[in-house]
Order: C-alpha cells, then sequence, then structure tokens
C-alpha cells in the first residue's frame, strides 16, 4: 500500500511516498529555513507564501523519485496540526483538493504521532513494544508509553518551553543562528560542557513532566555574570543541561515502567548527538532506537507512516478532520 505524506506544519514544504508504513519510496523536503536565520524564528506569512508555490512541484518530485504514478496511490495522508495555521492551511487544502480529484481516501494525521512513527522508517528490525518514547522537537516535549502503532499514555509533558524551544531561545541569546539546536551542537563541539553547571530543573519533584524555561533564564544570568565566557563553552554547557534534564526524565520512566522493552527518542532534538551519546546509557537492558537522522525533523514520511498505522486501525474514522494550529495529541 503506497501513501502520499504531505506536510508543512512548519517552514518546510514535504511530500513523502511510504510503502506499508515503512519503507520510503521517495521523500523531498523544500525548506525555507535559509530565509529565517538571522531572524531567530519563522516568519509565518512568508513561510506560506514560500509553501504555495512549492506544494505541487514537491508533490510530483516525490512521486517521480518512488517512481510511481499517482494511480497506484492508495491514499493520502497529510498533517492536520499543530503547527501554524497558514501553513497547515496549504497542506490540507492541497491535500483535500487531490484527494477529491483522484478519489482517494484522506487521512488527517497529527504532527506528533508522526513523530512517534518516525523510528520505524527504512529499519531492518521494527521496533518492539510496550515502548517508552520521548518526542522532542521544537513545539512539544512528551513521554509515551506505548502498546502499538497508536498514540498510548502521556506520561509527562513540558509545562513551559520545548526542548527544542530551549535550544532556539538559548541560541538567540549566545548570537547563534535560528534553527538554535544545530547551531549550539556545532558551537558546543569547540566548548568545554563542563565550564558552567546549570540547575537540573524539577529534580526533587515526583512527576515526568519537564521544564526548560529555569534553563533558558539561567543561560541569561551567566552571560550577564562571565562577560568573558565563549560562545562554545556556554552552549556546551547549555546543551549539557538540556540533554540531562531529558535523560533525568526518561530514567524515571524507565523505572516505574519496567514492562518496555525499547525506548524510541524522536523529533527534531533528536538529532542532537550529545543526546544519542548520553542515551545509550539509560540501561544496558533496553535498546534506544531514534530515526534515521533525515526522519529526526519535519518530514513527511513520518507522516505517510502514521497515517498508514491510522489506516489500518480504522478504515475510515479519520476522512472527517478540522486543520487547527493547536491540538493536543491526546485529544
Ligand atoms: O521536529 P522539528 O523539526 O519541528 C517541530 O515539530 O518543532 O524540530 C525542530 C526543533 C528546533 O527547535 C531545532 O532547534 C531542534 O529541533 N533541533 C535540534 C537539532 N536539530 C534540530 N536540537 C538539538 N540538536 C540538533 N541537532
Ligand atoms: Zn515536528
Amino acid at each position: 500500500m503506497n501513501i502520499l505524506g504531505i506536510e508543512t506544519s512548519c517552514d518546510e514544504t514535504a511530500a513523502a511516498i511510504v510503502e506499508n508504513g515503512l519503507h520510503v519510496r521517495s521523500s523531498v523536503i523544500a525548506s525555507s529555513q535559509h530565509d529565517f536565520e538571522r531572524m531567530g524564528g519563522v516568519v509565518p506569512e512568508q513561510a506560506a507564501r514560500k509553501q504555495v508555490e512549492c506544494i505541487l512541484p514537491v508533490i510530483e518530485e516525490a512521486l517521480v523519485k518512488a517512481g510511481i504514478t499517482k494511480e497506484e496511490i492508495d491514499a493520502i495522508a497529510v498533517t492536520k496540526g499543530p503547527g501554524l495555521i497558514g501553513s497547515l492551511l496549504v497542506g490540507t487544502t492541497t491535500a483535500r483538493t487531490l484527494a477529491s480529484i483522484w478519489k482517494k481516501p484522506l487521512i488527517g494525521v497529527h504532527h506528533t504521532l508522526g513523530h512517534l512513527s518516525s523510528v520505524w522508517l527504512d529499519t531492518d528490525t521494527p521496533p518492539l513494544f510496550p515502548a517508552i518514547t520521548l518526542s522532542v522537537s521544537g513545539g512539544h516535549t512528551d513521554l509515551w508509553f506505548r502498546e502499538d502503532h497508536e498514540i498510548g499514555v502521556l506520561l509527562g509533558s513540558t509545562q513551559d518551553d520545548a526542548a527544542g524551544e530551549a535550544f532556539d531561545k538559548g541560541a538567540s541569546l549566545l548570537g547563534l543562528p535560528y534553527p538554535g539546536g544545530p547551531s549550539i551542537s556545532k558551537a558546543a563541539q569547540k566548548g568545554n560542557a563542563d565550564a558552567y553547571t546549570f540547575p537540573l530543573p524539577l529534580k526533587e519533584k515526583d512527576t515526568l513532566n519537564f521544564s526548560f524555561s529555569g534553563l533558558k533564564t539561567a543561560l541569561r544570568y551567566c552571560i550577564e555574570e562571565h562577560p568573558n565566557a565563549t560562545k562554545e563553552d556556554l552552549a556546551a554547557s547549555f546543551e549539557k543541561a538540556i540533554s540531562n534534564h531529558l535523560l533525568h526524565r526518561l530514567q524515571k520512566a524507565v523505572k516505574q515502567y519496567p514492562d518496555a522493552k525499547e525506548i524510541h527518542i524522536v523529533g527534531g532534538v533528536s538529532a542532537n548527538t550529545m543526546l544519542r551519546n548520553k542515551a545509550a546509557d539509560i540501561d544496558p537492558d533496553l535498546t534506544v532506537r531514534f530515526p534515521a537522522l533525515k526522519y529526526c525533523t519535519d518530514n513527511a514520511a513520518m507522516i505517510a507512516s502514521a497515517g498508514f498505522f491510522m489506516q489500518q486501525a480504522s478504515q475510515d474514522a479519520y476522512n472527517q478532520f478540522e486543520t487547527r494550529s493547536s491540538e493536543q495529541l491526546t485529544e
């Protein structure tokens, strides 16, 4: 079964063809990220205008790269939210139109469910359940206990900023370009992660929630108190503080859910090298899985995969959906 996935929740215009939820036949992404590097974030109106121009060529390229015709597509899966509303509307309007003209089933996918599904794209050994999943991106930071491909139980979420947002805001404080995760990571490679110590958020709290706003404030004070500190040392110490907080919560979840067979770490921040290296030490008995680097940040293959498993679970329950800028996955 071939699903055409479409994803336009932020600054990217992405389309992909995924076979049976696992095998990526093509994945095309046009990003306007470079336009926003110096602005410290995405300008929604500008992103949506670019997406209107890109969406049809990107879909066409995905079909050509996969070597299939529209007749061979079995369904269209599209990100219905959350995200920038103008951007989401470009994707969902295109998907609704194509589904109507081509007479294909349409599946509205929650963006976060897409990230949760990215872990089994192009893998030789499909993931085992139950799994504890840490989903960390620019818009959300969640911990899940999952028994199968469906959503699962939400164990904890961020109380304020998302982990990716903390990287982005931290980069802005350090004068590093957007998106902050890759630029902090790059600077951190030449820095000393032990140069400055930041507090471990919610250390004594009996919760699986996260909090990053205190770390951002701590970084601001640290910059003020140490005017001669190098960006590299500050970046490395800040990156370590974010990773430690994520892994501290994950370790707590592992203790509370001993039935888990695997740990999955997904979302844009899962591309982070320090997080990837440190996560390997969480529990020697548990396999820790990450998506391939190209599927950590936003892409349409993960939306096609999620759409496939949603359709397997319920043939037509997802045809009716609203495009929404904010929506909990558990709604
Ligand atoms: O999942 P994603 O592409 O979009 C959202 O759904 O938000 O995640 C984007 C976020 C950005 O905040 C970006 O700074 C962060 O992921 N990110 C990283 C890395 N690559 C992207 N954070 C840390 N290290 C990275 N290598
Ligand atoms: Zn995302």
